[in-house]
């Protein structure tokens, strides 16, 4: 029997809902709009649709959003002006610098520049550490969403074996973070397999629940996979397809067709992953806005 899909889209679409209701209460009660600033810097063409989406998450929303487009020969000390006005700017409740920055720039340098309560991406060591530690944060917008996914679609990683393939900052290593922790949604035994893994296929046959993100397209097949397993992709690869018109398509990381003749369930691409990463920066910034996060 063919895998059953995790529909991100919808899943994506629950989540804004609470948010915009929860943010029209927030306005109604207390007279607050929660207001996220963007910061692009260069002309990277993914970086752009990836701000004009969330940017357009924003306006669904009823939030307040500036987008600050800087050109590629922006200094560093420049945009660390910028990034000081917006952490003293009353109605900016979150920060977002699209990453990847210019080389020129210092990524660490930005990221901790930005005041941690403002830190909506979870990219700032202060929150890096209390996601670590367990402790209240703000959690990085794509690994908040694949735990989100999980619960929602019935998968409750309590107890399961999860392997996730990836140790990136920004979701393989936050991934693991937030399921190993001794929570409700979490508890889970976690394993990670990277680059250097030898034989990869030992470890993604121990899952209950696969994380994939690599970044290289169709990387993970079918016949690497546990039996009644469940898929969750986070990679976006534009492979060229001559049947498409645009010449090109969107694949994960893992191949789907393969993995859907094995797997339980799981997530397209499109349509899985990547609509949460905004829903879950939307409820980063709403929760910002009401302080539930720092006081
Ligand atoms: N670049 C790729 N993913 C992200 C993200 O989640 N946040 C930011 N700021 N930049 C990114």
């Amino acid at each position: 029997m063919p895998a059953l899909i995790i529909d991100g889209k919808a899943i994506a679409e629950q989540i804004k809902a609470e948010v915009k209701r929860d943010a029209e209460r927030l306005k109604r009660e207390r007279g607050i709009v929660p207001g996220l600033a963007f910061i692009l810097v260069g002309e990277d063409p993914a970086s752009q649709v990836y701000v004009r989406s969330k940017g357009k998450a924003c306006e669904e929303m009823g939030f307040h959003s500036i987008t600050e487009r800087l050109p590629e020969t922006i200094s560093q000390q420049e945009l660390l002006t910028l990034i000081h006005r917006c952490n003293h700017d009353p109605k900016i409740h979150g920060i977002l610098v699209q990453l990847p920055l210019p080389k020129h720039i210092d990524e660490s340098t930005i990221i901790e520049a930005i005041d941690f309560k403002k830190d909506v991406d979870g990219f700032h060591p202060v929150n890096v550490g209390r996601l670590v530690l367990g402790h209240k944060c703000f959690r990085p917008c794509t690994p908040a969403g694949v735990q989100e996914l999980l619960l929602r679609g019935g998968n409750d990683p309590s107890g399961k074996h999860v392997v996730v393939v990836g140790r990136s900052n920004i979701v393989g290593k936050p991934v693991m973070n937030i399921l190993l922790q001794k929570q409700r949604g979490a508890n889970a035994v976690v394993t990670i397999a990277h680059t250097g893994t030898s034989d990869l296929s030992t470890y993604t046959k121990q899952a209950d629940i696969l994380v994939a993100a690599i970044g290289k397209a169709e990387a993970i097949r079918g016949d690497m996979l546990k039996p009644g397993c469940v898929v969750i992709d986070v990679g976006i690869n534009r492979i060229p397809d001559p049947t498409a018109k645009s010449g090109t398509r969107l694949v994960g990381d893992v191949h789907f067709a393969s993995a859907s003749n094995v797997a339980r369930a799981i997530t397209p691409v499109p349509g899985g992953v990547g609509p949460m990463t905004i829903a879950m920066l939307m409820k980063n910034t709403l929760l910002a806005a009401e302080g539930a996060m720092y006081k």
